[in-house]
């Protein structure tokens, strides 16, 4: 394509022609690095709302549209015919494994789930009411005080048994965490269960019964974990690269990632969102005097689980996990006047100007609660579940990041509102 500029001409005068850059889908950029050169100006952009901050071949996402694509591939046919491990496969490497490569790779993560059993001791010396964001945050930045044979940053072989050990130990960490939380025994992995399998049976079984994984739960933990997988340049994979730029080890960036990830704005608001639906149901507070406060400037409350800064339509991620809570709660019993409560604030809100005007939808956090709590994972495990899901995401951006050779440390201007130079008293 040939090269397309868009000029800049600024109040002063001076002007710059830009380069326009196109990718493989979505909107043109204009490639501002050498305009602070030509015209001595930059560009002011809170939030990063309209800014790329990198090239990336990995996730897609269409706001206009909802759509969102792994390497290409619909999230609605991964969710229907993949699992987790494919996708992890196919985020980290960019293709979809052949069956030799699915096992090699499956025994790789398999071999890798275990962690040292100072984690253990690590995990246990938290508070039995530690919230377990704060747990997982300080659990993954310690990883790199237990994996010094990996943590040359410029070794793709370190880069790559880094990420299979995250992807590996991620839900042995959340739940050694869960069982810290509720007193109960550690339980290890089990390596003859697959993935998802072995997931559940470390969180709910007992050293005292045996365990069976339900399948129900295990097809819905996959989907759960497939839609999580990857969602371009959200806050906490931002976070990640960011991290990663200085040269931060692995577990330290993705530490980064699980802590930006705990804010409600971002993946926290799973367990806001069920907190806020609780409050409407034990409170009494009706639908429409919920929404009144979402839409009052003066209330600091906003409808948790709607709007989004790229999905200006239906997040596909909320349509998949809203019919699977119709077939899960069918099966599973579990919190079926919740799941009708929040039908029917998504229908109020639907019909409403200000959310329509705003094109606020629900997002992949509005119903992802109530799949996991009739799954019987506690709200406070919510955020762990997505940081667990997203690790994949995470990992494969940050080493997306150091093959880029565009890349280099991120150190964003800013607009300085302090006072003028001024000198110290005499
Ligand atoms: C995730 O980026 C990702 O991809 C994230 C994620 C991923 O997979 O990584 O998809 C996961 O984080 C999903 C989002 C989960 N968060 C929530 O559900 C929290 C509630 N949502 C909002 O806080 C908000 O919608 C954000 C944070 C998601 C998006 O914020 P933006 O893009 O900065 O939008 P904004 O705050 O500028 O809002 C635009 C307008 C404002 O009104 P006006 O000033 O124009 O009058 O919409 C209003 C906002 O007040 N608004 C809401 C609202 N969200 C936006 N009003 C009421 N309730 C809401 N939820």
């Amino acid at each position: 394509m040939t090269d397309r500029t868009a000029k800049l001409t600024s109040h002063d005068g001076s002007s710059a022609d830009l380069t326009v850059l196109s990718g493989t889908h979505g909107p043109d950029c204009v490639d501002v690095r050498g305009m602070n050169k030509s015209t001595g100006l930059f560009t002011y952009d809170p939030g990063f709302a309209t800014t790329a901050s990198c090239k990336s071949s990995i996730t897609f996402i269409d706001g206009g549209e909802g759509i969102l694509l792994y390497r290409g591939y619909p999230i609605e046919q991964l969710a229907e015919r993949s699992t987790y491990l494919e996708v992890c496969y196919l985020l980290m490497y960019g293709e979809l494994p052949t069956p030799e490569q699915s096992e090699s790779f499956n025994s790789i993560i398999t071999q890798h789930t275990m962690v040292h059993e100072n984690v253990r001791n690590f995990i246990a010396g938290f508070r039995y009411d530690a919230h377990p964001m704060a747990m997982l945050v300080g659990t993954v930045g310690a990883l790199s005080s237990f994996y010094h044979d990996s943590l040359d940053i410029n070794n793709p072989k370190h880069r790559e048994i880094s990420a299979h050990r995250l992807i590996a130990k991620m839900p042995t960490i959340a739940s050694y965490i869960h069982k810290h939380s509720l007193g109960q025994p550690f339980m290890y992995p089990q390596n003859e269960l697959s993935y998802v399998e072995n997931f559940t049976q470390m969180m709910f079984a007992v050293p005292a019964e045996n365990f069976t994984p339900n399948p129900t739960a295990v097809k819905a933990l996959e989907l759960i974990l497939i839609l999580h997988a990857d969602h371009e340049q959200n806050a906490s994979t931002s976070t990640v690269r960011l991290a990663g730029s200085s040269g931060a080890n692995p577990f330290a960036s993705i530490a980064a990632g699980v802590a930006s990830l705990w804010g409600p704005a971002h993946g926290g608001a799973n367990e806001a969102v069920m907190n806020m639906l609780d409050d409407i149901l034990h409170s009494g507070e009706t639908i429409e005097r919920t929404i009144e406060r979402a839409k009052d400037k003066n209330d600091p409350f906003r409808l948790m689980g709607f709007g989004h800064r790229v999905y200006k339509n239906f997040d596909p991620r909320a349509t998949l996990i809203q019919k699977m809570c119709h077939d899960l709660l069918d099966e599973l019993g579990g919190d079926q006047p919740l799941f009708e409560l929040a039908m029917e604030l998504e229908k109020a809100t639907l019909a409403d100007p200000y959310f329509i005007e705003r094109k606020l939808y629900p997002n992949v956090d509005f119903y992802s609660g109530i799949i996991l709590r009739a799954l019987g994972i506690p709200m406070s495990m919510f955020t762990v579940m997505f940081a667990m899901a997203r690790t994949v995401g995470w990992i494969s951006h940050w080493i997306e990041s150091h093959e880029d050779p565009e890349g280099r440390i991120g150190r964003p201007q800013q607009i300085y509102t302090g006072p003028a130079r001024r000198d110290y008293p005499a």
